[in-house]
């Protein structure tokens, strides 16, 4: 799938009853209306509202994407959503290995792999995702935990085309706290050149930043050569903040 840069994504995570996720949505499509511009956006609400929001989002070049997958595609797997149902209902794209789901569920590289392997057979881009824990960043071992999630969950038909790695350090998420622009510019560079090396043509992948994106650090984080857009989780329940977000984005890439 051809991503303009910036490639602006939001995780709504488990937000927004069916009224107010309709809301959000519409009031999303209206600003991208008006602003006519270039770059890709893109939202991921909870399943339960991605069936209206597909139909919401029909021809507005707005990206819908679910916020996990199963690995296996259909079966007895109670609670889970597999791949080609978020296909079928209009999905473009997939969160897989988000630390929410890496530490807050347990899941391990094998498994996110699996997961990105699922999104990739039923045809959707994987938004994959790695970031160190706090203990780890103290630990001095940044480096070594992207090498280790890229090496462990990237899928081995993972392509500039159909793969966005988004670096999210596990303790700025939610947190208000962000790595300073050096910080973010050498993890970005590290992860450009290991892709180089892991994937065919890898080092033209998407690379996203994400962890306390708000309209106020947009536009630096963007500036980053090797940022090409972010994955923001709070502030993209505010319609007005996700669109400053997307604007900034603009502005960095012009
Ligand atoms: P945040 O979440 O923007 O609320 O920090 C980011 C994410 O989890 O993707």
């Amino acid at each position: 799938m051809p991503l303009a840069k910036p490639f602006v994504l939001g995780n709504w995570k488990m937000n927004g009853l069916r009224a107010d996720g309709e809301a959000l949505a519409l009031r999303i499509i209206e600003q991208q209306r008006r602003g006519e511009r270039g770059g890709t956006l893109g939202i991921c609400p909870p399943a339960t509202l991605l069936a209206p929001l597909a139909a919401l989002l029909d021809g507005s070049g707005i990206l819908l994407g679910g916020q996990d997958c199963a690995p296996a595609p259909a079966g007895a797997f109670t609670g889970d959503i597999g791949a080609p149902m978020l296909a079928d209902i209009g999905c473009r794209l997939v969160i897989v290995g988000h630390s929410e789901r890496r530490h807050g569920h347990g899941e391990d590289d094998r498994l996110v792999r699996a997961k990105a392997a699922a999104g990739h057979a039923a045809g959707l881009l994987v938004v994959l995702c790695v970031g160190e824990t706090e203990p780890e960043r103290e630990a001095g071992a940044t480096i070594d935990v992207l090498d280790r999630q890229l090496a462990g969950s990237l899928p081995e038909d993972a392509t500039a085309e159909n793969l966005v790695v988004a670096y999210e350090p596990v303790w700025a998420i939610g947190t208000g706290r962000t790595p300073s622009v050096a910080d973010i510019a050498s993890a970005h560079a590290h992860m450009r050149a290991r892709l180089g090396a892991l994937v065919d043509g890898g080092s033209a992948l998407r690379l996203l930043y994400g962890g306390s994106v708000k309209p106020a650090n947009a536009g630096q984080i963007m500036a980053i050569p090797d940022v090409d857009g972010v994955l923001v989780g709070g502030a993209s329940l505010d319609a007005g903040q996700f669109d400053a977000i997307y604007s900034a984005g603009q502005r960095a890439a012009a």
